[in-house]
């Protein structure tokens, strides 16, 4: 691979911020991975990562380039030719908390110069890139956006744990400000992934990356809808998404799950729906409706799980419930948003003893009152009640389907008789 000789800054190295620098770093670019957590700093500089995705192995062979390191220090900014910003964009008190973007921009105006590129990555509601992103990278850098340097969106569309559709061959939607900042855009992306697909201004990128997302939270809730009636109606719906999932056109499916979690699925809706209201003063039903039904799944896990105690004559309260998995996916340790907890912190409430695996998700991010265990087949025998969350694959499917202790399976992983679905 020929070296590239041009800087790219990478500003955040989390989920989505470090597969791109690695993938920079492997197509020939110098990369400045700047993050603020001294921790993580640390971490990548001796070679190990902390998102699966990237295996420390790469990271290795990326140190071992010579073309990367990692930095909290914004001094380490100067003379970058391309400055890719992804950091959080999270919800605070029902309002888009845009600080990590307009922190990041602040770090970076200062280091822009004629030529630069500068590249917003992080998920947010139409139009921040221009009316946000654009003034404080003008005001810290004293160029104008799209005149003196290149300014442009891409959506991440990274999902984590998913080996097949990785960063380099999932097509990425790029924009600009302008024809040349679309240009630049697509050039830099154009050397780092299989297929870009440009789009004629930033709002439409934004706006893609919203609309991916909300059509997920839209379709989830509906399977979620519909596998309460079902249950109800005495149909199983699981049946019934198996050969609907066999048309060939005009059907995509979703299948049922204890709620949404992690980044993007309860968040990235909400910025679109925030928008609508503020700028039209109309409600976004759609977002609202799929909020109100993904958001109750807790409780209808926790209304069966009390339904299959009682069933063996047992209340919650006193009751042992071990549950698999924290994660809010499987073969992911990203446990933010993540369904389990509420449904940890009410089966608590009502009295159970929760005993929690997932080997993922590390012991500080349990939740409190929990007991750690590994899953075993004694934790199985210690149990009244197993709910089965996450749908990891080191999970032992044939142990738990095969044992005596009822299990309540969100995810139709198991089988057994001794197995409900949700
Ligand atoms: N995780 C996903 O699957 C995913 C997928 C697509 C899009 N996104 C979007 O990408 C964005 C980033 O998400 P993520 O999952 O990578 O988050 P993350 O928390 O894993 O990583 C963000 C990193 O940015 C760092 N950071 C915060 N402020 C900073 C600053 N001013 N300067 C430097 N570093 C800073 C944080 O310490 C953190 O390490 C979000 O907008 C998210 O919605 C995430």
């Amino acid at each position: 691979m020929a070296e590239i000789n041009e800087t790219v800054a990478v500003v955040g190295q989390g989920y989505v911020g470090l597969p791109v620098a690695v993938r920079a770093v492997l197509s020939g670019y110098r990369v400045i991975g700047f993050e603020i957590d001294d921790r993580k700093v640390d971490d990548l500089n001796a070679g190990r990562s902390h998102v699966e995705d990237i295996t420390d192995a790469q990271m290795a062979e990326v140190l071992a380039t010579g073309r990367y390191s990692a930095t909290s220090d914004p001094g380490e900014l100067a003379g970058f030719d391309v400055a890719v910003i992804s950091v959080p964009t999270p919800m605070g008190e029902g309002v888009p908390d845009l600080s990590y973007i307009e922190s990041a921009a602040a770090t970076v105006a200062p280091h822009i110069r004629r030529g630069s590129t500068v590249i917003l990555e992080s998920t947010t509601y139409p139009g921040t890139t221009e009316e946000l992103a654009g003034p404080i990278l003008e005001a810290g850098s004293g160029l104008r956006a799209g005149e003196d340097f290149h300014l442009g969106y891409s959506p991440e569309r990274i999902d984590p744990g998913n080996t097949t559709w990785r960063l380099e061959n999932t097509p990425k939607v790029v924009s600009g400000v302008d024809a040349a900042s679309l240009a630049e855009v697509k050039r830099f992306f154009d050397n780092i992934v299989d297929t870009t697909v440009p789009v004629s201004g930033t709002r439409e990128a934004e706006l893609t990356k919203l609309l991916e997302n909300t059509f997920r939270h839209v379709n989830i809730a509906l399977v979620n809808e519909l596998a309460m009636f079902a249950r109800d109606l005495g149909i199983d719906v699981w049946e019934a998404i198996d050969a609907a999932s066999t048309k060939p056109f005009g059907y995509m499916r979703f299948t049922p799950g204890p709620g949404v979690g992690g980044h993007c699925l309860p968040i990235d809706p909400s910025y679109l729906s925030w928008q609508v209201e503020r700028s039209l003063g109309q409600t976004f039903r759609f977002v609202e409706l799929a909020n109100d039904v993904n958001e109750h799944m807790p409780d209808y896990v926790v209304r069966r799980a009390q339904a299959l105690l009682n069933d063996h004559h047992k209340a919650v309260n006193g009751s042992t419930v071990l549950v698999y998995g924290l994660a809010y996916k499987a073969n992911t340790s990203d446990a933010r948003e993540t369904p389990s907890r509420p449904i940890i912190s009410q089966l608590q409430a009502l009295g159970a003893t929760v005993l929690l695996t997932d080997p993922h998700v590390a012991e500080h991010q349990f939740p409190d009152g929990v007991k750690r265990v590994d899953g075993t087949e004694d934790d199985r025998h210690a149990a009244d009640l197993i709910v089965f969350l996450v749908d990891h694959s080191d999970f032992d499917r044939d142990g738990i389907s095969s044992g005596d202790t009822p299990v309540l399976d969100c995810r139709r992983a198991l089988e057994g008789p001794s197995v409900q679905s949700l």
